[in-house]
């Protein structure tokens, strides 16, 4: 029996959202947590000069203060993303800002980049000791003028110069005023030819949105390779609806189950458009091994997770490479790699 959907889930989801989040996060810190970890040769690989043990990823978003940096690999990921950080510390917006879809396993959200600031969520990666690669996810703050963007997120990576494995570069969360503006062509490239002042050697990647066009998704894909980006995340959570049997009439980002579609479709336009030249990470949608499989499949490199996690609760990358496994084997796959882009 799954003592997590069996009773933890149950009680949990008469909590307030929020306040459960709470609660798991104190739950992951205490590092009492511990599942047995999936080790097996054929879910490893050496991506950008890292050792990633499984491709599951946790999700930027979960651990945005970078508080259980030390306690992610005990629940089986294979890395692990924080943030998004921004330069300014800021509350986020007004509660409740995070609402259950339960009968669509799905999430809305409008956080609002609620997070310490750069100065202490740096403070926080020096004095830890991540045993998976880390990821740094870092946003615009929510009074800086969007013509002062770039140098912002200039400062912002500064902070974490010498910190982490790779620095994300997020223009694609909804909500934040204006966010998602800032994935036109010209912003983007201002970004981070910006940061790159600061961070020449930084491995950076660009975090899109579900919502934008096959056009803007294939020149957003140039351009990543025009600028010698090191990937991709594809993609960030939804403002669309119409996918919900029901919609709440919640403003925000959508994720989970009925993101999966919109998710998947923009990783095979990248991963078509950019043939294997960049790193690519899928995210959005996964419940199963059968969804990492098919964003591998779809040109991945490596997945992350969020709300499928919070459905499936402790265990769930464990039963997620288990089964990953189980489909390479019947396909005599004996690494990602033999898998990898399959469907495109
Ligand atoms: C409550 C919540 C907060 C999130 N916060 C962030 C964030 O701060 N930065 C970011 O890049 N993505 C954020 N995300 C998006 C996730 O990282 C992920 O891209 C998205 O949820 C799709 O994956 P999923 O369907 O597995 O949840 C957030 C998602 C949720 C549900």
């Amino acid at each position: 029996m799954d003592l997590y959907k069996a009773i933890v889930r149950p009680l949990a989801f008469r909590l307030d959202p929020e306040f459960a989040h709470h609660l798991a996060m104190m739950a992951v810190n205490s590092g009492l947590l511990q599942i047995k970890p999936v080790t097996d040769i054929r879910l490893s690989q050496t991506l950008m000069g890292l050792h990633f043990a499984n491709p599951i990823g946790l999700a930027a978003g979960f651990d945005k203060n970078g508080v259980a940096i030390d306690h992610w690999h005990k629940l089986g990921f294979g890395f692990a993303e924080i943030g998004t950080v921004t330069y300014i510390a800021q509350p986020g917006n007004p509660r409740p800002r995070l609402f259950r879809l339960p009968d669509e396993k799905a999430l809305i959200n409008r956080m609002g980049f609620n997070n310490d600031g750069g100065l202490e969520v740096a403070r926080r990666v020096k004095a830890s000791s991540s045993m998976i690669p880390l990821g740094i996810n870092i946003g615009k703050s929510k009074t800086t003028d969007p013509a002062d963007a770039a140098a912002e997120y200039e400062d912002t990576a500064a902070l974490f110069a010498n910190l982490g494995d790779y620095l994300v570069i997020n223009v694609s969360s909804p909500n934040t005023p204006g966010l998602r503006l800032l994935q036109a062509p010209a912003e983007v490239k201002k970004i981070v030819d910006c940061v790159r002042q600061s961070s020449p050697k930084r491995k950076l990647f660009l975090k899109l949105s579900p919502d934008l066009a096959d056009e803007d998704l294939d020149e957003l894909s140039d351009l990543s390779l025009e600028l010698a980006l090191t990937g991709i995340i594809a993609t960030n959570t939804s403002t669309a609806r119409g996918m919900l049997a029901t919609d709440p009439h919640q403003e925000g980002g959508l994720s989970g189950r009925p993101l999966k579609e919109m998710a998947n479709a923009a990783l095979t336009r990248i991963a078509r458009r950019t043939m294997g030249n960049l790193m690519l990470i899928g995210v959005g949608g996964i419940e199963t091994g059968d969804d990492v499989y098919e964003k591998i499949r779809l040109g991945a490199h490596l997945v992350q997770v969020y709300t499928g996690w919070i459905y499936g609760g402790p265990s769930f990358c464990r039963k997620l490479n288990l089964r990953l496994l189980e489909l390479m084997y019947q396909d005599h796959a004996k690494n990602l790699d033999a898998v990898r882009g399959a469907l495109l």
